[in-house]
């Protein structure tokens, strides 16, 4: 059983923006977009005329293909994440996400009748001042930078959480809501992170009425409302287990938590939650409330529920997969059907100052794709003229097939080549 605990830790979760990064130099790279970029996707404009070949439509919006990757230096989208948008794996009822999802449902359906609105097809593409703005996340978060979202221009992103409908939601009027949606972070490669997952956020608005008749103050009335109403979708989830209400960091509540469940042999968290920042009410019409706010990663629940061991199967077409689950059946234990070798194949380089680990793996996805399973750094060092060279191992594993050596080496000989043009890297 793979370790799933780490998959998609939420950035939210970092109060400081320089922890992991050395100086400014590099994150100045991270944020290379003038200012006087055009933004032709802000939420206002309508969308330009779509190719037919590569049209979706997501959420009543329509959306080409070149309306989302384009040759332009405020924009970092590939190819293969496009391919991404409009899949909506977890609007299939068949597929772990959907079936986890309308588990999700069923337990606040049954516990708060007819009271949450449910969204599940929202448009992943949204405004920095959507994603970010809104929900108070600050100027200078490493979340905003190039490196770790992907911009579609200067004011325009692909969601890097579903936190980015909060306010739009309340200022429509909604105090009860679900949305479910696939998010975009751009990340390193493991079995526990690829650069789409799928979060659901949750959010309940209180007025005084609620809270007057309980003796509490309105911020302890939401919070213990909260705990309650977690605790209740844990335990439907995953049974009688313990549990345990951490304390953390999010820009967007405070008091913030994360609820953990002791789950085959360990601690998991399970979700990050909070009381409302209150200045996210106010702004959106909302003044005279509380709210809980709640945001869980699919992914890394159904990796558990249904014994998954790598992020890359909800992705599989392949009938061996697919098969296995349907509508309904919440944690029924995925069979792998064969473990196919892996293949490890190591690269060295010098790195300069723009060097980051998440572009190396950005351009390693573009040309291997779902094949590559991991990318480790493992060597490191700094020689006497402070030239740094860094070795990565590179593991490639098809979930689906064996792999020839020449398939491998032919991989591997693009990568060398575009990791050294793309990365200004020099090749040992
Ligand atoms: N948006 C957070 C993330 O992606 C998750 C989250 C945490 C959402 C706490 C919330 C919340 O609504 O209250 O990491």
């Amino acid at each position: 059983m793979a370790v799933v605990s780490s998959a998609h830790s939420t950035i939210f979760s970092k109060t400081s923006l320089f922890h992991h990064i050395n100086g400014f130099k590099r994150f100045s790279f991270c944020l290379p977009f003038s200012s006087s970029a055009v933004s032709s996707l802000s939420s206002k404009k309508k969308w330009r005329q779509p190719v037919a070949s590569s049209m979706l439509e997501l959420g009543g919006i329509k959306i080409a293909k070149d309306d989302v990757v384009r040759d332009d230096p405020t924009n970092n989208v590939p190819d293969t994440i496009f391919s991404k948008l409009g899949l909506q794996l977890h609007r299939r009822n068949n597929h772990p996400l959907g079936i986890l999802k309308n588990g999700i449902y069923e337990y606040f359906d049954t516990n708060f009748p007819n009271m949450f609105h449910k969204f599940d097809d929202l448009c992943p593409v949204v405004s920095v001042k959507q994603n970010f703005d809104d929900v108070l996340v600050p100027a200078d978060h490493v979340s905003r930078s190039y490196n770790d979202t992907y911009y579609v221009d200067s004011q325009t992103v692909l969601r890097c959480h579903t936190s980015a409908h909060q306010a739009e939601l309340l200022r429509r009027g909604h105090t009860h809501f679900l949305v479910t949606g696939d998010v975009y972070r751009r990340d390193s490669i493991d079995s526990t992170h690829y650069p789409v997952f799928h979060q659901m956020e949750g959010v309940r608005v209180f007025t005084p009425d609620n809270w007057e008749a309980s003796g509490l103050d309105p911020t302890s009335y939401a919070a213990e409302d909260l705990k309650k109403s977690l605790e209740g979708l844990a335990r439907h989830l995953f049974g009688a287990v313990e549990m345990r209400w951490i304390d953390a960091y999010f820009p967007f509540t405070n008091p913030s938590y994360e609820l953990e469940i002791y789950f085959q042999g360990k601690w998991m968290e399970v979700l990050g939650c909070g009381v409302m920042e209150q200045e996210i009410l106010k702004s959106n019409g909302r003044s005279n409330s509380v709210a809980w706010a709640l945001g869980l990663g699919l992914e890394r629940l159904a990796m558990v529920l249904f014994d998954i061991p790598d992020i890359r199967l909800f992705w599989s077409t392949d009938e061996r997969f697919t098969s296995q689950f349907s509508e309904g059946q919440m944690g029924v234990k995925f069979k792998p059907f064969s473990k196919y070798p892996p293949c490890y194949k190591d690269m060295s380089f010098w790195i300069n100052d723009s060097f980051t680990e998440n572009n190396l793996c950005e351009v390693i996805r573009g040309i291997a794709g779902d094949l590559v399973e991991e990318v480790s750094l493992i060597d490191n060092f700094t020689n006497k003229k402070g030239m740094t060279s860094h070795c990565y191992r590179i593991a490639y594993r098809s979930m689906e097939r064996s792999l020839t050596d020449e398939e491998i080496n032919d991989l591997q000989w693009q990568v060398r080549e575009q990791v050294q043009n793309k990365l200004n890297v020099v090749l040992r």
